[in-house]
């Protein structure tokens, strides 16, 4: 067997609601330093993910609205109308070479600080900001509820307009209002958004199905969430085998397509001292057994052999990656030319973590034009 034909199933077309995947690789959403402020590096560097043979790329996070901004951290932004122009170059990178672009919209809720636009900042309950900043954030009544939701739709159409293909409504990480709502440890209201699973999942359903109606008649909708928060059974956070499952059984066939990791960041891009090939097995594994919906899965995946593996198996339907598609945006197109000796594997230092966000863009030990495409290709 060559290695063409072993490896042939990795470049199966996928279908993801109304759109199709030209192939398994999936760039899950990954900041880089580059954001808003620098839009035309940041399409290079896109752009030539899709070049190398990612069927599908992703952004990183895109905030929705200015009260919740992160600044000093340079993300994606897509505040109003006038963002949509920055975020096409990006779309019109990656289509040039027949991917998709995905884009994930971010509402950070208690991780959010205002320092640009000096908003107040929203969450389900009166607390601290997350970070240990000493600021605090307001709980949100029914009217605040109502609007969040209109500056997810009002997002959701704007990404439409940029170009994109799959829309994201994220829950991970902890960096996310959806999923501070969706957490006991953060959330303690009484009304019908506090409580009960059911009563705490209440937004991101609302959100989610809001999402598929404003743009789900040609974006497929993705949801990215954390099925553990790995805190333990006494740590009162979600548990993939308690109520993560719960969750992914309410919500199971509203999405187009389930990104599954864990929380928080640190333990889901492990480094490669703590963490081998493929450590969320379990977890995506889990979920893929609860939904009929395609699911992409994490695990600094570098070996062509273990994502076969894992798609044989029926652990994931899409090899989703960040760190591997750093270290080798060509990753997906040497496994196809038969050049796999060539490939610059991800090695988990995690360089690229370390400087993703600054002013200065994201590093990687593997791949030194990381963040430099715009000027060496
Ligand atoms: C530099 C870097 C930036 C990241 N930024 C984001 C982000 O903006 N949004 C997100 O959902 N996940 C983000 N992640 C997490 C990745 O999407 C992914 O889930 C995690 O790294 C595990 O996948 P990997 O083993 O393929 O790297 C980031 C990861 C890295 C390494």
């Amino acid at each position: 067997m060559t290695n063409s034909s072993r490896y042939d199933i990795l470049f199966e077309q996928v279908k993801i609601g109304p759109v199709t995947a030209p192939n398994r690789f999936y760039q899950v959403p990954h900041c880089n330093g580059m954001g808003h402020r620098f839009p035309r590096s940041l399409a290079k560097m896109r752009g030539i993910k899709a070049e190398g043979g990612w069927g599908v790329v992703c952004t990183e996070e895109v905030e929705i609205h200015p009260s919740s901004d992160i600044t000093p951290f340079n993300q994606g932004r897509l505040w109003d109308d006038s963002d949509i122009p920055a975020l096409q170059l990006m779309t019109d990178a990656v289509h040039e070479h027949g991917s998709l672009a995905g884009i994930e919209l971010v509402y950070q809720g208690l991780a959010g600080k205002n320092h640009y636009s000096r908003l107040p900042t929203f969450g389900p309950t009166n607390a601290s900001v997350m970070g240990g900043y000493p600021m605090q954030a307001r709980a949100m009544n029914k009217r605040d509820i109502k609007q969040l939701r209109k500056w997810y739709r009002d997002a959701a159409i704007r990404s439409k307009k940029a170009g994109f293909d799959i829309v994201y409504t994220y829950a991970g990480h902890g960096l996310s209002i959806l999923m501070h709502f969706l957490s006991r440890t953060h959330n303690d209201r009484t009304d019908e958004y506090g409580g009960s699973l059911e009563n705490r999942a209440r937004l991101l359903k609302e959100v989610l199905i809001n999402t598929k109606e404003a743009v789900g008649d040609t974006c497929a909708v993705a949801l990215r969430i954390a099925v553990d928060e790995l805190l333990g059974k006494n740590g009162g956070g979600i548990q993939a085998s308690a109520e993560g499952s719960d969750i992914i059984a309410m919500l199971a066939e509203i999405p187009d397509l389930w990104d599954v990791n864990i929380s928080s960041w640190e333990n889901d891009s492990q480094t490669s001292r703590f963490a081998k090939e493929g450590f969320q097995e379990e977890y995506t594994k889990h979920v893929k057994s609860l939904t009929s919906k395609p699911v992409v899965g994490v695990g600094r995946f570098t070996s062509p052999d273990t994502m076969v593996s894992q798609i044989r198996r029926g652990v994931l339907d899409l090899i989703g990656a960040a760190r591997p598609s750093i270290a080798d945006p060509f990753l997906p197109n040497k496994i196809k030319n038969d050049k796999l000796e060539t490939i610059r594997e991800c090695i988990g230092c995690n360089i690229c973590v370390s400087s993703d966000n600054y002013a200065a863009p994201i590093r990687c030990t593997q791949n030194p034009t990381m963040g430099e495409e715009w000027r060496r290709n």
